[in-house]
């Protein structure tokens, strides 16, 4: 197709003139649709253009730099730049491209299903690969429902996950999303999605709101009388991530998981941690549920497996889930085209080699106290209503009063969040997220090789742009 300026395509000029600029902002606003965007915006807006990363900033068509506080989307755990691991991907492709994984192997998958389950907790020794997270959560489901009905229970088909909890977006992980308004233009959505509460106890009911452990119990004991009013046969798998990313990090109460375990042992059910965020080293652990002390079924992952430099995800499942499908004619009916690709594959082998090499895990363990209390600092601001996470996983959630923890309006959200706090953020330098999908909260997760420097960085533009935002209220 031809475009704007009459050529065919991209063009290869690599500098950003204000022609090329020109040029890019039109075919963007012509040809590209942005995920969950509303495109409107940029009919008198540029859309903003990121070119370049390297460590923990990355910059625009313009060569300003931004603090990568999100790490891209929850992603980019080694930061942006690294060639060692480019180049592992650059070698794959050059010796094997692609070959799928439906009825053949190559080795890249099975190295590093291999030293995925070495790392994993228990007994999660087999890998299925996906290319992106909704696929893992997606396989996961139909695993236990196939499961199930190979083991003689083909009534357990049902899901129970959290409240404002996101699990991807394909029609099957929307269903075990907890975000009514995403889910609504798309209903009806496959059956069986059950909600459960969350574990925000900064809005815990008053009869738990005294003791957090307390909280934790009741909040997993109402895991228990979903199972029952639903009826456990009926029950396939609870989903939950080891800390609840949409709603703004809340981390599990102690002794919550434990509670949960038991409570699916008792039922029969799989417990399936949703670690496409919180595994490889968000949380100072290899896993979220390692962290944490509880042993899932299933653990569902992507982003950080690659920091990015390529797509993939996967599901990692306990032995026992594999046995059905290890004998006779059973097979898992189920596969993509891209999981477990070549070059994906060379290149999460490459990032977790930087991960041992850099002691990342070392890194954010033995930083995190320290972020968490820079951070805080920000509590003596009067919209900060409290600061929440664990690791380099942190949620600020933001409240008209701090005493009553009144929270915005619709109206108010609106012209906070994305009337002003989000692109006040971006223009003073941070990429981080401002989310209104629960309360409203800012969502930071930076890469994991983040020090002291670049938590006071994000400290000192939150202070200044949330001081402004309160005296726009
Ligand atoms: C916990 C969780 N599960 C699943 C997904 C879906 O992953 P993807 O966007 O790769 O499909 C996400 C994405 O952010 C997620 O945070």
């Amino acid at each position: 197709m031809s475009t704007a300026d009459g050529s065919a395509g991209r063009d290869n000029t690599d500098v950003m003139t204000p022609e090329r600029l020109a040029i890019l902002q039109e075919r963007a606003k012509r040809h590209l649709w942005l995920h969950f965007t509303r495109m409107s915006a940029y009919a008198t807006a540029d859309v903003p253009l990121i070119v370049r990363g390297e460590g923990q900033y990355v910059y625009d068509q313009h060569g300003k730099r931004y603090l990568d506080g999100l790490a891209g989307l929850f992603v980019s755990q080694i930061g942006h730049g690294r060639t060692e691991v480019a180049e592992a991907g650059a070698r794959q492709a050059s010796e094997l491209a692609y070959f799928p994984l439906w009825s053949y192997a190559h080795p890249q998958a099975i190295d590093l299903a291999e030293r995925l389950a070495a790392m994993a907790p228990g007994d999660l020794n087999r890998v299925f690969f996906t290319s992106s997270g909704s696929e893992a959560v997606e396989s996961a489901w139909k695993l236990a429902k196939q499961y199930f009905k190979a083991i003689g229970q083909p009534g357990r088909y049902k899901v129970l996950s959290r409240s404002i909890a996101y699990h991807g977006t394909s029609l099957g992980a929307l269903a075990i999303t907890g975000l009514p308004g995403i889910k609504e233009p798309f209903e009806p959505l496959p059956a069986g999605g059950v909600r459960v509460p969350n574990t925000n106890f900064y809005r815990a009911p008053d009869f738990a709101a005294a003791d957090v452990t307390t909280f934790g119990r009741w909040a997993a004991d109402e895991i228990e009388a979903a199972i029952l009013r639903e009826g456990p046969e009926s029950v396939a798998a609870v989903f939950l991530e080891p800390v609840q990313n949409s709603g703004g990090c809340f981390p599990p109460p102690p002794g919550y998981f434990q509670r949960v375990r038991e409570i699916c042992d008792r039922h029969g059910v799989l417990l399936v941690s949703d670690e496409v965020i919180c595994a490889f080293g968000r949380l100072g652990y290899y896993f979220g549920s390692e962290r944490y002390g509880y042993q899932p079924d299933i653990i569902t992952f992507a982003k950080g497996v690659t920091s990015g430099y390529a797509p993939l995800g996967g599901m990692l499942v306990a032995d026992h889930l594999m046995e059905p499908f290890s004998e006779g004619q059973n097979t898992f009916l189920h596969g993509v085209t891209f999981a477990g690709h070549p070059v994906s594959c060379a290149v999460a082998m490459a990032n977790l080699d930087v991960f041992e090499k850099e002691d990342l895990l070392g890194n954010v363990r033995s930083n995190e106290r320290a972020f968490r209390a820079t951070l805080e600092k920000l509590n003596d601001l009067p919209i900060v209503g409290e600061v929440r996470g664990d690791g380099f996983f942190y949620g600020i959630e933001l409240v008209k009063d701090k005493a009553s923890k009144e929270t915005f309006d619709d109206d108010e959200s609106e012209r906070l969040l994305r009337g002003f706090l989000s692109h006040a953020l971006f223009d003073a330098g941070l990429i981080c997220r401002a989310d209104d999908r629960g309360d409203p909260v800012i969502q930071l997760s930076p890469p994991l090789t983040c020090t002291q420097q670049h938590f006071d960085e994000m400290e000192q533009i939150l202070r200044s742009v949330l001081t402004e935002a309160w005296t726009r209220i």
